[in-house]
């Protein structure tokens, strides 16, 4: 595995330009993506958000593209279906661009995209459309303008929706728990990435992989499982480990993020490095803060 990656891990760390470069758009686009559930993809999509937007100084965009409402939910956001034009209405053509759902949230810096519950019909609806793969990368052009950052919360599943993120993204982040099934599930994405790139050519850069639910009391399979992840994927992965926290389950279950229930607890002091490690990554930022340097020294 790890000498069939070799080649792809090279290109894919590549601290190359923007997509679409050359004066363009202005936001980097981050698609948070896993094909399996519950590994941790929109805990890390929201808190990664407010993080960038509160930590970073970026002003940020977040993008719930899965019709579980998740992420409106963790923000205890009050928009719901009906309210304007939806996702769902932008990706069938029906209205302009994201721009007009970007709602303000609690979070000075921070704006959210809510999803709509048609999202998963919209999905199969999609499948019959020519030029299926690039309808959000249109829809986002004027939103990209002004914002730093745009977080897109992908569905658990590789279909017309994730595609959708993953070609009007510049780069993506994959959380993947400690069970060999979510390993199998990054091997899956980062082959979906690659077609990407020799099919359509559109070149989605891996930002990271996110070891997540990283669980000391579980040290064998832990171990196990970080060790498949590095020898397989290197660089890929994130210095960031997120650990088992129980203050981002209560968080989510109380609609705020980590921050505001416990900025102290185990799992905002690693969503807050993340971020910082993803800002460094993707060159989100000039010159990383100094803490960030010592951590990498
Ligand atoms: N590091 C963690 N420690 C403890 N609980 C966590 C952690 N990460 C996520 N959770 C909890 O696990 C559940 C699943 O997390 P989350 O919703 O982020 O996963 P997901 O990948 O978005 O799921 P889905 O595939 O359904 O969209 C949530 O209840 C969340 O609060
Ligand atoms: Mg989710």
């Amino acid at each position: 595995m790890a000498g069939s990656w070799s080649d792809t891990i090279r290109r894919l760390t590549g601290m190359g330009g923007r997509a679409g470069s050359g004066g363009g758009p202005r936001a980097r686009v981050l698609a948070v993506a896993a094909q399996k559930g519950g590994v941790g993809k929109t805990t890390t999509a929201v808190n990664l958000a407010v993080a960038f937007a509160r930590y970073e100084g970026l002003r940020t965009l977040l993008l719930d593209l899965d019709g579980q409402g998740h992420v409106g939910a963790a923000l205890a956001s009050q928009f719901t279906d009906g309210d304007t034009t939806t996702l769902s209405d932008v990706l069938l053509g029906h209205g302009r661009d994201v721009d007009e759902l970007v709602h303000p949230t609690r979070i000075a810096g921070l704006w959210l995209v809510p999803s709509d519950k048609g999202l998963a019909a919209t999905e199969g609806i999609l499948a019959g459309r020519i030029g299926k793969e690039f309808l959000l990368r249109g829809a986002i052009r004027r939103a990209r303008e002004r914002f730093d950052v745009v977080v897109i919360d992908c569905p658990p599943n590789l279909g017309n929706l994730t595609l959708n993120a993953l070609t009007a993204s510049d780069a993506c982040l994959v959380p993947c728990d400690m069970s060999v099934l979510a390993m199998g599930g990054v091997a899956d994405l980062l082959g979906v990435v690659e077609t990407l790139r020799d099919r359509l050519d559109h070149d989605v850069r891996i930002a990271g992989i996110v070891p997540t639910r990283v669980d000391r009391r579980n040290a064998r399979v832990t171990a196990a499982v970080m060790e498949g992840l590095d020898t397989a994927w290197g660089d890929l992965v994130c210095r960031t480990r997120i650990p088992v926290s129980s203050a981002l389950a209560r968080a989510q279950m109380d609609g705020v993020n980590v921050f505001d229930y416990d900025a102290t607890s185990p799992g905002a002091v690693a969503y807050r490095e993340l971020a910082s490690e993803v800002a460094t990554r993707l060159a989100l930022r000039v010159a990383p803060p100094a803490a960030v340097l010592h951590a990498a020294g």
